[in-house]
């Protein structure tokens, strides 16, 4: 029973949730738009229903009443023709007819009315005029309410001994030239949406523009950018700004604290170096100075990443370029080296982080294949840049440890070997301070593949 109750319950709603998808798909994604439509509709909707109301009632009620006259009209004369049968040539009736009641009136011999011409569907005119005169007369009536091209109405009414032919304008009977209601609430409709659009337009500006200040933040350029707007957007630009000086507050705090630490290590490795020149020579002493130089070595690349890219300003650069030196470079040691390029190379980095970047993901490529190749490609949204190479590759679970800080998977054999651990760790920082990512996958050379993506 519930099952059942259920189904029916349920089945309005799945109509309306179809329907509420439907319409989301087809409404405009954009503020603008959106905004737009909020304006247009009630405006649409409110003509629609005025428009309406005013032929259903006020242009209807005119024209019965106009018709009313007009039948009445006719009843006077059809009255006179049969109470004055002395009015010789109908001379009087003629009169009455015109100054009075502003109708021609003419009297036909007697013969069968002409068979109604087929009415057009619309006409309010035949259907109201048809209407009063079969209320006031007792006699068979025709009407035309359109003869030739003119501006008459022609009724006949069949009397006993002749028929009476009658002529007025249409306006008389008539509420005529509504059109004009039309063109003026069209008119004003043109008029409020061209208001509404500069209106919109100026409001929707500081929305754009704090989105696009937003959004280069997020790839590491500065923009210059000042709240403007309605209160709420001014708002939410001032708590954009104070993000954005918190977050660059944080930045440089991390870097000072980092450069501090390391300088102080520095010192002390220093120190030590001394200390172990002037101890006398011993196999003891000779690992010692092996250690203290990888010390120092891991301070110097910390000092490195500690300074990461601050200061530098964002330029419009050639990539294309830039690898295209890293690529003779490799060759120059001997590692076959391809570079292929599609799109604009030129995008807007900081160059010396972008080239340390690179750098050092093909210098971890040279060192573990025999083949390198590079492939980068714009299209327009962003650059990727695939570095492949022929070596032992990364195991998928330690692809994320790789890119923690002093992390080597070979620690055991390659103490004595010059790298730090660092390279990935500092790439990372760099690709994402401009908006990007860096991700590792497996090559189709068959060794590893580091992927960097940057917007453009
Ligand atoms: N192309 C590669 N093929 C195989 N293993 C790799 C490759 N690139 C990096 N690795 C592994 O990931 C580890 C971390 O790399 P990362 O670049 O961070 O440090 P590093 O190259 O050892 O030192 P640094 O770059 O600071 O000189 C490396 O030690 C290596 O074990
Ligand atoms: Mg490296």
């Amino acid at each position: 029973m519930s099952y059942v109750l259920s189904g029916v319950v349920g089945a309005p709603r799945r109509v309306w949730r179809r329907l509420a998808l439907w319409l989301h798909a087809r409404m405009p994604k954009g503020l603008y738009a959106r905004a737009l439509l909020i304006v247009i509709l009630p405006i649409v909707l409110l003509q629609s229903a005025v428009a309406y109301v005013f032929i259903e009632r006020y242009w209807e009620a005119i024209t019965d009443r106009l018709s009313a006259h007009v039948a009445r009209d006719v009843a006077a004369v059809v009255d006179i023709y049969k109470s004055f049968p002395q009015d010789e040539g109908h001379a009087i009736l003629s009169r009455i007819a015109a100054f009075d009641l502003n109708i021609q009136v003419a009297i036909l011999p007697k013969e069968p009315l002409p068979t109604p011409e087929p009415k057009p569907f619309f006409s309010l005119l035949d259907r109201t005029l048809s209407r009063e005169l079969s209320h006031r007369l007792a006699h068979p009536f025709w009407i035309d309410t359109s003869i030739g091209n003119t501006n008459l109405v022609e009724i006949r009414v069949a009397l006993d001994d002749a028929n009476l032919q009658i002529l007025a304008t249409r306006t008389q009977a008539y509420a005529s030239n509504t059109h004009i209601f039309f063109i003026w609430t069209a008119l004003a409709a043109v008029v409020i949406l061209a208001i509404a659009t500069s209106f919109l337009r100026n409001q929707i500006r500081p929305i754009l523009r704090l989105a696009r200040a937003a959004e280069e933040f997020g790839k590491g350029r500065d923009v210059a950018f000042r709240p403007r707007g309605a209160r709420e957007v001014r708002q939410a630009g001032a708590a954009f700004l104070e993000m954005k000086r918190r977050v660059e507050r944080a930045i440089e705090q991390r870097t000072t604290m980092l450069n501090g630490v390391s300088h102080d290590l520095r010192t002390i490795i220093t120190r030590f170096k001394l200390s172990l020149a002037l101890m006398a020579e011993s196999a003891e002493a000779a690992e010692m100075r092996k250690d203290v130089d990888e010390m120092e070595r891991m301070v110097e690349a910390y000092l490195a990443f500690a300074r990461g890219d601050g200061g530098e300003a964002p330029t419009a650069t050639d990539l294309d370029a830039m690898l295209e030196e890293l690529r003779a470079d490799t060759e120059r040691r001997g590692i076959e080296t391809r570079l292929s390029f599609s799109g604009n190379p030129r995008i807007v980095v900081r160059p010396a982080g972008i080239k340390r970047l690179l750098a050092n993901l093909v210098g971890n490529a040279q060192r573990y294949g025999k083949h390198i190749d590079l492939t980068a490609k714009n299209d327009g949204k962003a650059l990727t840049i695939h570095i492949d190479d022929d070596g032992p590759g990364i195991p998928v679970e330690r692809r994320e440890d790789a890119f923690r800080p002093f992390y080597r998977l070979e620690e055991a054999r390659n103490q004595d070997n010059a790298n730090t651990g660092l390279g990935l760790a500092i790439a990372r920082d760099i690709a994402r301070s401009h908006g990007g990512e860096i991700e590792l996958e497996r090559s189709p050379l068959g060794g590893l593949r580091a992927s960097v993506t940057l917007p453009v």
